[in-house]
């Protein structure tokens, strides 16, 4: 009997205990603006609602306790933080969004390792962007305007969306643990000297490559949509495992490009237009490509051209060379 109710008294005050980590200040849509409203949620271990830190003036903030937040989380438009951190937010299961701070310096999410979205834009003062738990559930990622050189920590291995624009620092990106894309993957921008490689990332939907000095993708098979290269500085474009492209390609104002190769690319579903690449004197390369469903458009000072498999060009042909020893 003693035994029965001194276990009751334990149960009664854990519920006690539960109920106050998990009260009414845990949930809703909520608008902090200072570390004391912050404060006011550190026993939220579970935060059921979004929060919106809009145009705060204080220098540094922490989002002390909080480990997932079932909605978004927004902190953006201040020109006074420096440094944000969130020392135990593993998962949010909305938006993370980090944006349009002046001179933020530091974002310290150290036990990040689940977001639907992660937004990390207009942050001219950012130079480390890390995810030391390893982000590795993420649908995705748009990593735009920072300072930093590199991200590490990023790892999962399919994602909807990635768009990396206008790092004006960042020399070398490996997305390298993506194999699946279902969306869009967007680089462009990022100064003129990013060498960038998806270097197990097989299929996608469509993508967009700009300024870069390297791209590697040795193993990308299909691209269900459009994929398009313009005024990259690489002299060689080799994408030999690419079989079939749904949509259009488009490879235009590449200045220094010599060489195309497109071994296994069998099939494009668009139009495939090839021009003003001042450099690129023969267009071969595809010695499978048997099917192109949309016209084929070739503009440029090349000297020869050769699809020594063509069969079909269902929207037809156009060729226009500035070469004077184009033998037609
Ligand atoms: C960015 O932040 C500044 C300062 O708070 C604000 O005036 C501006 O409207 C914000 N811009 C956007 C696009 O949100
Ligand atoms: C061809 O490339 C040059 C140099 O990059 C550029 O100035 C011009 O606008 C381009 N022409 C077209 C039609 O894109």
């Amino acid at each position: 009997m003693t035994r029965l109710s001194l276990t009751a008294i334990v149960l009664a005050i854990s519920a006690v205990t539960l109920a106050q980590a998990q009260g009414p200040e845990c949930s809703g849509s909520i608008k902090p603006i200072s570390q004391g409203d912050l404060e006011a949620i550190k026993n939220c271990k579970v935060f059921t609602g979004s929060i919106l830190i809009d145009a705060t003036q204080e220098a540094f903030l922490t989002l002390n306790g909080v480990e997932e937040i079932t909605g978004d989380l927004i902190v953006q438009s201040s020109v006074d933080l420096k440094s944000f951190s969130a020392p135990q937010l593993k998962v949010v299961r909305g938006e993370l969004k980090l944006q349009n701070h002046t001179i933020l310096e530091r974002a310290d999410l150290p036990a990040l390792v689940e977001a639907k979205g992660l937004t990390l834009a207009i942050l001219p003062g950012l130079q480390i962007i890390q995810f030391p738990s390893g982000l590795n559930k993420v649908e995705s990622v748009r990593i735009e305007d920072t300072r930093a050189p590199a991200v590490t920590g990023l790892g999962p291995e399919t994602m909807d969306t990635f768009i990396l624009t206008n790092n004006n620092y960042m020399r070398q990106f490996d997305l390298s643990t993506v194999k699946q894309m279902t969306g869009t993957l967007f680089i462009t921008s990022n100064g003129q000297g990013l060498d960038f490689g998806a270097t197990n990332l097989a299929t996608l939907r469509s993508a967009t490559f700009r300024n870069l000095a390297q791209l590697n993708l040795p193993v990308l098979t299909t691209v269900a949509a459009d994929i398009s290269f313009h005024q990259n500085e690489f002299t060689k474009l080799s994408l030999d495992g690419l079989e079939m492209i749904g949509g259009t390609m488009t490879l235009a104002n590449n200045d220094r490009l010599t060489e195309t190769s497109f071994k296994s690319l069998f099939k494009i579903g668009g139009a495939l237009s090839i021009g003003n690449n001042t450099q690129l004197k023969a267009i071969d390369g595809f010695s499978k490509l048997s099917e192109v469903d949309g016209t084929i458009d070739l503009a440029g000072a090349f000297d020869l051209y050769a699809m020594p498999a063509i069969q079909d060009i269902r929207g037809g042909m156009r060729l226009q060379t500035s070469s004077s020893v184009f033998p037609c």
